[in-house]
């Protein structure tokens, strides 16, 4: 008889929502103050490189000078995918597929050729935490620029993730300020205590799986439209709203056929989202700056709306949609950069997971029948 009460009985089918499931140093949210290792989101964005992000995940410190130099160094060297590894990668089917589902399958595909793939020695880890960090970005420019039947573009090793991943992309160097506006989106997306992906990842690792097991994990988790996939969708509803003196009309009716509006709301944060703040300003900087000010504009007015009409507040989704897009990017690449940053802070959760392991292993509340008896298939 199933007759157990779970502890947590209040957040069955609630999305676990108020569960505490481990202790974690990585990033933590209090109201509306996100930090990373002690510092705020703010002071990183202001200051710190994606490349000292990863490394202060990693590390639990910032890096000096020597050692950032040596951490880039090693970035710059595994960044480059092999000729091997292009010749299969171009292979998988790019018509008609969308970039996270390719990405999950490259990750995957990756770990085959990685020496250390199955290993859980650490410092083996370590190098494949580098390669995947390293060739995320340069993954998804393979994929865009293949289905366009357009050539790999190799990376620059001696600058940095970002940079490279606007060059590999277009194919052309970037400009400078734009670039360093994307790193600034890079480590803003970093880490984000125990969401749907890092805690997907930290599930797969706690089974002792290997670290690509838990990053496809994880890259399956974000795809989804109310994790990493609200950027895209953000975009797109701006698209179809098509200019500003439509947009509150179109929002009010939306609330009113109770959809929910792409790049709103959060599970944790009821007093808004630090990182919508700085990413509101860039993508009024970058609109004005590209000649687009009008997505800003019109994205300001449905942030409007939904604070006075539905008292939700704009989520780290909303406004990096513009920001991006008026950086040139394709629509569907949103939710892959998103999982170029978010890779350094899932393997800070698979490396902390490892460290205190107990596998996850909850349980389920019996709501099922009971008491059946077998009917022979010819009796039914
Ligand atoms: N648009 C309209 N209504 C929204 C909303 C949105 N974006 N987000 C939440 N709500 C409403 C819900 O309809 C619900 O209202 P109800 O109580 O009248 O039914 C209430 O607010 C609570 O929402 P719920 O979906 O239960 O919250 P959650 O904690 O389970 O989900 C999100 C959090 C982020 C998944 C949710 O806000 C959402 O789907 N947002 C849009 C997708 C998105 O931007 N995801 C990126 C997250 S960083």
């Amino acid at each position: 008889m199933a007759t157990e009460t779970p502890i947590f009985a209040g957040a069955v089918d609630k999305g676990l929502e108020g569960v505490v499931a481990c202790t974690t140093g990585i990033s933590s949210i209090v109201d509306a103050t996100l930090i990373f290792r002690g510092y705020t989101i703010e002071d990183l964005a202001a200051h710190s490189t994606f490349e000292e992000t990863v490394f202060l995940l990693w590390e639990n410190r910032l890096p000096s000078g020597d050692e950032l130099t040596a951490f880039k160094r090693v970035l710059g060297e595994n960044m480059s995918l092999s000729v091997e590894q292009i010749k299969h990668l171009k292979g998988l089917p790019t018509k008609g597929v969308h970039p996270m589902a390719w990405l999950r399958s490259a990750v995957s595909v990756m770990s085959l050729w990685d020496p250390d793939g199955q290993s859980s020695e650490p410092a083996a880890q370590r190098r494949m935490a580098m390669r995947l960090v390293a060739q995320m970005g340069p993954l998804v420019t393979l994929f865009d620029r293949n289905r366009n039947g357009k050539d790999y573009v190799q990376p620059k090793p001696e600058k940095g993730l970002a940079w490279n991943f606007l060059y590999q992309l277009k194919g052309e160097e970037p400009d400078a300020t734009i670039a360093k506006d994307f790193d600034t989106c890079l480590v803003l997306h970093a880490d984000h205590e125990l969401n749907c992906s890092a805690f997907a990842a930290r599930v797969t690792a706690s089974s002792l799986s290997d670290i690509y097991s838990a990053i496809v994990s994880a890259i399956s988790a974000l795809k989804g439209p109310l994790h990493g996939g609200a950027n895209e969708q953000v975009m797109l509803m701006l698209k179809e709203i098509g200019n500003m003196s439509a947009a509150r009309e179109w929002i009010k009716e939306a609330l009113a056929d109770k959809k929910k509006v792409m790049g709103f709301g959060h599970r944790v944060y009821k007093n808004g989202d630090p990182r919508a703040k700085i990413l509101a300003q860039l993508s009024e900087k970058l609109g004005a700056k590209t000649g687009q000010p009008a997505w800003y504009e019109m994205s300001k007015a449905i942030d409007d709306v939904m604070q006075k009409d539905k008292g939700l507040l704009p989520n780290v989704d909303f406004y990096s949609a513009t920001v991006y897009y008026s950086m040139g990017i394709p629509i569907d690449i949103f939710t892959p950069i998103f999982a170029v940053s978010r890779v350094s802070g899932w393997l800070a959760h698979i490396f902390e997971q490892y460290s205190r392991n107990r596998i996850y292993r909850p349980r389920g509340q019996w709501v099922g029948k009971e008491g059946l008896k077998w009917t022979p298939v010819a009796k039914r």
